[in-house]
């Protein structure tokens, strides 16, 4: 008797184990034919938003050894224009926790910039972090904005993200902590980075 109500019991949690499961797996059962449902935020595991705070340093290295950044693209009048109006250029920068190019490395910021404003220096930004550390290790953020490179603070939107990033929204506030003109032709810029996601 006591077996058997052991067997039973096993039976059961094995089920529910199973709709467990399933249950996480098939949160979209989608008729087919059918192109959109709504579906609610229990369903998609969202629970509570948080606001994260975000810290590190960007390495911008145009030339010498080892360069992360490359001119792919320019205007006919970028050499003439005073702002460098039209050139294009492609990043694979490394982010790290301090300005020390040898302190550890976060994750990249992986995209582009170009010069986007015929008078005032303005760099359109289009890029993604992509970290490499904790908990944020595989997840991306997407910065889409305006940098006034000569400003003290710049503020350009996040808007959007993947991994533990989905849903993101928020802004990075970038300013300058080193300028390496002379030495590289880039900068170490520092960047606090506040960003809402589940
Ligand atoms: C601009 O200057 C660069 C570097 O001196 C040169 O390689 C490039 O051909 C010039 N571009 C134009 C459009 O004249
Ligand atoms: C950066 O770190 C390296 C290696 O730890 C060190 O040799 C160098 O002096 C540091 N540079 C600065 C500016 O602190
Ligand atoms: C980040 O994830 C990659 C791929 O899953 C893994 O190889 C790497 O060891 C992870 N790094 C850290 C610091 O957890």
């Amino acid at each position: 008797m006591a077996a058997n109500n052991i067997c039973i019991l096993k039976i059961t949690s094995t089920i529910f184990a199973i709709l467990i499961l399933s249950s996480n797996f098939m949160i979209t059962p989608i008729k087919s034919l059918e192109f959109s449902r709504e579906v609610s935020m229990e369903e998609m595991g969202l629970k509570t938003e948080k606001l994260s705070h975000l810290h590190f340093y960007f390495h911008d290295i145009v030339r010498g050894r080892y360069p992360t950044a490359f001119r792919v693209a320019e205007s006919a009048i970028t050499n003439s224009s005073a702002t460098r109006f039209g050139f294009v250029e492609i990043i694979d920068d490394a982010l790290t926790l301090g300005p020390n190019i040898s302190s550890k490395i976060v994750g990249r910021a992986q995209g582009m910039y170009a010069s986007a404003d015929l008078n005032n220096l303005g760099l359109l930004m289009v890029l993604n972090y992509v970290f490499t550390e904790g908990k944020f290790n595989g997840s991306t953020l997407s910065i889409l904005g305006r940098n006034a490179v000569y400003s003290d603070v710049r503020e350009m939107p996040i808007v959007g993200g993947s991994g533990v990033f989905r849903f993101a929204r928020g802004y990075a506030r970038a300013s300058s902590h080193e300028n390496n003109m002379q030495k590289n032709g880039g900068a170490v810029v520092e960047y606090n980075v506040y960003v809402f996601h589940y």
